[in-house]
């Protein structure tokens, strides 16, 4: 890798921390100080998996990195150099054991062992092996490198090398020594210096650039939790788009980021302090982030890190914005103080996300939006089954477990409806917008618990308290916390039914075992927004697999749907093509994935081609063999676990 990076985080050493493992020159250099934490919460479970507790914290207290996930030992491989080629068995022909191999020339072998690495000598050798078998699968990941370091070719200019922090939920341990947990906050000085052509952005209220030596000084002026500290260097310039609010990409994109923005942002903000009082955090930027970045958005404070998925070119993709800066007040200002109440983040936060959608876009678009959300909580609960442990809002995190693997759809959507349900008690928008403003007001700048939250909707609204509405048979708070299943209460998305009824009616017209094309022609899409279009799709997979040949029909009638750019329709229509296992389509699903590494969209493809026919699974291993470099490295063990399940399908 021509540009190996080695970072500085103080007070400890982060050098080697590149995945190649091998010298370095030198491309970022910082230092990153949490403040002393004000106060502490509830120990929280996390501390099982490598958290230090509240308390005077030593160097020796502090837990390697690799050991929140393995507590028996280091991973293997994360010693190793690059150049040592690893397979795991899914990437060989038998597929019943990993490989490993070597290859010296020209002189890649100064990785495996020290010597004269030039063709001028010649020597004999000897060499004694040892393979415990079978490797167990998880040594050979290189999951201890939580600091993303990018190459060249993994960024969208392809030009220069590329860096970043994801730290939600447990990452950042590997990036700075500090309380990683949400329940303690703190706030925090940075200095990055980084070499001649890069500039480094961080989530912080102000930063200043020393030109003389490339040094960028950050300092975040409110109290944060760790998981909300985030930095990423690179090829990165801005633009404005709004009185507080700029737009950050790489030179190549910023064009496209600026048009996609430019006088959107604002207004958001404006609709969210006016319902749930001030944004504390100065400014708002959005960062485009290389392909490979994780998520939708992050909402790291002052600068959410988003996709570049969400370059649609026509703001179609907006929610996830509108989503990441309602964390400004549910999740950054009030958090939850364990991840086991991570709906407390998430519920909340598509709560208010759809307040304010419902104030912009208005209810029928923004109930569409919702039913989108509803039938990934009933793929969810159908995939996993209703009973689940994790389908409860309120989830125990043993100790060992990454809080990240417990990430799905119930937090989120399960978490919307008791938000609702809570607002339908209430029975007065205004009255339960003006509650939001004071849970924000009671508990900004802390850590809690669900309880403490549920105890101040009592206490805010007495006359409720005393009609008992915590224990209504069937829809107790205790039961929406701590009972996995389907939402007892559905919040009412009729005001969508405009927008959902064409729609549900043309993929009826589609599921039929003989097509009616007349019918399906006199139906107009060509002016259906992309989430009318996502519903649409949605149903016609719910009903797949479909006659054979409908899928090619429907490919062919809709070329704004099969050949569509916007990521939410590309994912739709590869999970139709792997579902009907539409062969002649299977190209698309690889470039889509060749192409970005959000989690959302890699795993359930993953999922769909492992269960599907033997060409959808060697699909699957000839694209996962090719991209697993490029992905984030949960995305790749993800992907990891999936290829080494036993395959169900035919
Ligand atoms: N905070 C999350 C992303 C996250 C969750 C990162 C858990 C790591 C662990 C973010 O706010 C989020 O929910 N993003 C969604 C946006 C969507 C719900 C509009 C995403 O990435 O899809
Ligand atoms: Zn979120």
């Amino acid at each position: 890798m021509p540009c190996a990076l080695s970072g500085h985080v103080h007070p400890y050493s982060v050098r080697n921390r590149n995945p190649s493992g091998n010298t370095h020159s030198c491309f970022a250099q910082g230092m990153v100080q949490q403040a002393v934490p004000p106060a502490f919460k509830e120990p929280s479970p996390e501390q099982a998996v490598g958290v230090p507790r509240p308390g005077p914290v030593s160097q020796a207290q502090r837990l390697p990195d690799t050991e929140h996930r393995d507590p028996q030992g280091p991973e293997i491989t994360s010693v190793c150099s690059n150049r040592v080629s690893w397979l795991d068995s899914f990437q060989t022909a038998q597929k019943e054991r990993p490989f490993l191999y070597t290859s010296g020339f020209p002189v890649l072998n100064r990785s495996l062992s020290p010597g004269f690495h030039t063709p001028a000598i010649k020597s004999t050798y000897s060499v004694k092996i040892q393979v415990k078998s079978p490797i167990p699968h998880r040594k050979l990941s290189l999951v201890s490198h939580q600091v993303c370091w990018l190459t060249p070719e993994q960024t969208a200019g392809k030009q220069k090398p590329y860096m970043y922090t994801q730290g939600q939920a447990v990452l950042n341990r590997s990036f700075f020594p500090g309380f990683d947990t949400p329940s303690v906050k703190s706030t925090y000085s940075a200095t990055i210096k980084v070499p001649e052509g890069f500039t480094a952005v961080m989530s912080a209220t102000t930063w200043e650039k020393q030109e003389k030596d490339n040094t960028f000084t950050f300092k975040m002026s409110q109290p944060i939790p760790s998981y909300l500290i985030a930095l990423a260097v690179g090829d990165i310039v801005s633009a404005e788009v709004g009185p507080r609010s700029h737009v950050w990409a790489e030179p190549c994109l910023i064009e496209a980021a600026k048009k996609e923005y430019d006088g959107v942002i604002e207004e958001f903000l404006a609709v969210g302090e006016k319902l749930f009082g001030p944004y504390v955090w100065d400014r708002y930027d959005v960062l485009f982030m290389p392909p490979s970045f994780p998520f939708g958005g992050m909402e790291n404070p002052c600068i959410t890190f988003v996709t570049p998925c969400l370059l649609a070119g026509d703001r179609s993709l907006v929610d996830v914005i509108i989503h990441e800066i309602s964390h400004s007040w549910f999740g950054n200002l009030v958090t939850n103080a364990n991840w086991g109440e991570f709906w407390l983040n998430e519920g909340f936060t598509m709560y208010a996300q759809r307040r304010i959608s419902t104030i912009v876009y208005g209810a029928a678009y923004t109930c569409l939006e919702a039913a989108t959300g509803r039938a990934l909580l009933r793929q969810h609960m159908d995939n996993t089954g209703e009973d689940h442990p994790l389908n409860k809002l309120r989830v125990k995190i043993e100790p060992g477990v990454d809080p990240d693997d417990t990430y799905n759809e119930t937090p989120y959507e399960k978490g919307y409806c008791f938000v609702s349900y809570l607002a339908h008690l209430v029975g007065d928008q205004s009255k339960f917008d003006a509650f939001l403003q004071a849970y924000v007001n009671q508990f900004k700048f802390q850590s809690i618990m669900a309880d403490e939250a549920l105890e101040f909707f009592l206490e805010y609204f007495p006359e409720l308290k005393k009609k008992g509405v915590a224990t209504i048979p069937g829809f107790e708070f205790d039961r929406w916390l701590n009972t996995p299943g389907w939402p007892p209460y559905l919040p009412d998305l009729s005001p969508g039914e405009t927008l959902m009824k064409p729609a549900e009616g043309l993929a009826e017209l589609w599921a039929a075992s003989s097509l009616n094309m007349e019918a399906i022609k006199a139906v107009d899409i060509s002016a259906w927004k992309t989430y009318q279009l996502v519903f649409f799709l949605d149903k016609i997979l719910q009903k797949s697999p479909l006659p054979d040949g409908t899928v090619a029909k429907l490919s062919e009638t809709y070329p704004k749907i099969s050949r569509a750019q916007n990521a939410e329709l590309r994912l739709r229509w590869c999970q139709i093509v792997l579902k009907n296992n539409h062969e002649p389509e299977f190209g698309k699903v690889k470039e889509f994935l060749h192409s970005q590494g959000k989690q959302k969209y890699t795993l359930p493809l993953y999922r769909a081609m492992w269960s599907g026919s033997e060409s959808a699974r060697a699909l699957a291993v000839e694209t996962f063999s090719a991209t697993a470099s490029k992905l984030h490295v949960n995305v790749r063990n993800y992907v990891k676990k999936i290829l080494a399940s036993e395959p169900v399908g035919t």
